[in-house]
């Protein structure tokens, strides 16, 4: 098994079991990326250049700054905003480790607060109870490709960095998520809406925050010394990307096209469906339902079936720094189970899952 195939979940790939998730790769995906390796020019380059500016003007906002992960990403977003030792950053608890690692490796403390129990993203009374005079930002992850409350949030006056990692193409009253954030980052990880293999980028408005990224994200033929990063994307990933860019509208449209099906033969089912919000475009990155009871039980039946389907967050980041309350969080994560949902599932694959989960809720 490799090292990362539980996350990915491509360890479910054979015949008789649907993987949680698959990414959607074409012959063109593969021609971009071989007349690059082709070209000999692999390393950050040209291609980078334009899937940055490609990129920007698609969230709609002026520049970008492509990275080796969202991760990285996030870490370079919170070092542009001068986020350091004993700063304190907002982070909501029913997230991946990603986001608190980000704000450890600042050696800022995180404020880890619950979550809205509705759509899993992060409650804005907690966000507004949290804040003190060291508070330096805020992360506002967009859980599960659904936008959260970020106008409410806006109103605070505290930095927001929007986390698009799972949202990228949805939007919050006809505006794309990633626009709203003083900085935004995004991931294009392999499971992800838009892949690159592994790979992120942070957009702003700031052409100043995003020359401060560049600046870090590289640490050779500088004329100063400071500690700087290799966060670096290469060539080929560019290209990957620019590819899947220009495919993005019709990933979302089959995500979106897919999920009515659910909604419609999920109805009756012993589950709470996710909620559609007036005004927030979800993608559906994740499809996740929540259960009457542990949700343990259904994921292993699922898979017996042959349906890969996950906890939608591994362990949430209260869990992690040992801290206690946070009952939306607990009850989200006891509960919630998530449903493969992507472009790549073939039709008779939708109808096994659909009779899977009818046929065991
Ligand atoms: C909300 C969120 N933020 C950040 C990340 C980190 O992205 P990456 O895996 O590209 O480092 C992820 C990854 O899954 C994520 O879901």
């Amino acid at each position: 098994m490799p090292k990362d195939s539980k996350r990915s979940g491509f360890y479910a790939m054979s015949d008789h079991i649907i993987p949680h998730s698959r990414p959607t790769l074409t012959d063109p995906d593969s021609h971009a990326v071989s007349s690059v390796l082709e070209s000999g020019q692999i390393a950050q380059g040209p291609k980078v250049h334009e899937f940055e500016k490609q990129f920007s003007s698609y969230i709609g906002k002026k520049d970008a700054a492509a990275t080796s992960s969202g991760t990285a990403a996030l870490h370079l977003a919170l070092l542009a905003l001068g986020v350091k030792d004993k700063d304190e950053v907002i982070v909501p608890s029913f997230v991946c480790t990603a986001v608190l690692n980000a704000v450890l490796y600042t050696r800022a403390n995180p404020v880890v607060v619950d979550i809205d129990p509705e759509t899993y993203n992060i409650s804005v009374d907690s966000v507004r109870k949290a804040v003190t005079k060291h508070t330096k930002a805020v992360i506002v992850p967009h859980m599960f490709g659904c936008p959260a409350e970020i106008e409410k949030l806006s109103e605070l006056g505290i930095p927001i960095i929007e986390d698009c990692a799972q949202a990228v193409g949805s939007d919050y009253k006809g505006q794309k998520a990633g626009s709203f954030g003083i900085l935004s980052v995004f991931s294009f990880y392999s499971t992800k809406v838009l892949t690159t293999g592994e790979g992120g980028m942070v957009v702003s408005d700031s052409e100043e925050l995003v020359s401060r990224v560049r600046d870090l994200r590289e640490y050779d033929s500088k004329d100063d010394y400071a500690v700087r990063f290799n966060y670096k994307m290469t060539d080929f990933q560019a290209a990957l990307g620019l590819n899947q860019l220009s495919h993005l509208e019709e990933f979302l449209d089959k995500r979106r096209m897919i999920a009515d099906q659910y909604f419609s033969e999920f109805k009756g089912c012993g589950f709470l469906l996710p909620v559609r919000k007036k005004g927030r475009e979800h993608i559906y990155y994740r499809f996740v339902v929540k259960t009457e009871d542990d949700a343990s039980l259904f994921l292993e039946r699922l898979q017996k079936k042959g349906v890969m389907c996950q906890r939608p967050v591994f362990v949430p980041l209260h869990v992690c720094l040992s801290l206690s309350g946070f009952s939306h969080t607990m009850e989200a994560w006891q509960k919630t189970v998530s449903i493969p949902l992507y472009p790549s599932l073939k039709e008779e694959e939708i109808e096994k899952i659909i009779a899977v989960v009818r046929e065991i809720f």
